[in-house]
């Protein structure tokens, strides 16, 4: 981000507040397949991407492209249903601005999920993977970084919130879903093919357990930004080489579908014993 994509910053900020107010205590970044998570008779307020001036409004397949509000007891929370991939050409400012535009409304905790591909052979498909690290194979998001009053070299060796992640595995087990959960490390590509036999086996030993094509470049930025963050992978395919099947976005979005029924009671239980956090 530089001085004037800043600038544009608060501009698409100030869009989004006047329509929906601030002093949101929570985000949730909602990749492929999720864009239902949320039941409409939740939803406060709605605002499409389209209509926000200056903002980025091509989505994938899958994604809304819709930010939702909603109200959880006393706390305000807002979702990016839908998000920004590099694959789709957009730029670091771009596939960052769900972030700083979260903390700009007051943001404290970030909730990302995702679609990957297993590479640990323990998990199966529709099983969820807490990411406890990630190893960032994409561009750096803060590079040509130049906005003053912010960290450069961000600390990155604690970036997804071990208090979060903790509370997530005690929630899996009250829903009694704990068989689903698996934690484990992020490998983050550009995509958007999906990867070589041995791009996976590199990947393996290299201690990755899910690849996908996202949310690294937002943690990065919310790190700088100092949120608290919690993500998901949900492991939709086993990926390339370990899994006999050729891959494809249908059977990606199929599987995020059905495991709608273990998430949505999760993000519900998880959202109930986070706010004591805030
Ligand atoms: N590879 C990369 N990204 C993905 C995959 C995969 O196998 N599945 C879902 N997103």
């Amino acid at each position: 981000m530089n001085q004037k994509q800043f600038e544009q910053l608060i501009g698409i900020s100030k869009s989004i507040q006047n329509e929906i107010g601030t002093g949101y205590d929570i985000a949730f970044i909602l990749g492929s397949g999720y864009g239902d998570l949320i039941e409409e008779r939740k939803i406060r307020k709605r605002i499409y991407f389209k209509d926000i001036p200056k903002f980025p409004d091509k989505v994938i397949v899958g994604q809304r492209g819709e930010i939702l509000t909603m109200d959880f007891k006393s706390r305000k929370i807002l979702f990016f249903s839908g998000r920004f991939h590099y694959y789709q050409g957009y730029s670091p400012f771009e596939v960052t601005l769900p972030v700083r535009i979260s903390k700009m409304l007051g943001v404290r905790i970030m909730i990302i999920t995702n679609a990957a591909g297993g590479i640990n052979c323990d998990f199966k498909p529709g099983d969820i993977m807490i990411i406890k690290d990630h190893i960032n194979l994409m561009k750096n998001p803060l590079i040509g970084f130049s906005v003053e009053g912010y960290d450069l070299f961000v600390d990155m060796s604690n970036s997804y919130s071990e208090r979060l992640r903790n509370t997530a595995i005690n929630v899996a087990e009250e829903i009694g879903a704990v068989q689903k959960f698996k934690e484990g490390i992020y490998v983050a590509t550009t995509g958007p093919s999906y990867e070589t036999k041995a791009e996976i086996e590199f990947f393996k030993r290299i201690g990755a357990d899910a690849v996908g094509m996202s949310t690294v470049p937002e943690v990065i930025a919310a790190v700088q930004e100092g949120i608290e963050i919690f993500a998901i992978s949900v492991i939709t395919n086993m990926a390339a080489g370990i899994s006999k099947n050729p891959l494809n976005h249908e059977d990606v979005l199929k599987t995020m579908s059905e495991t709608k029924k273990t998430l949505y009671p999760f993000f519900m239980h998880f959202l109930d014993k986070i706010i004591e956090f805030l």
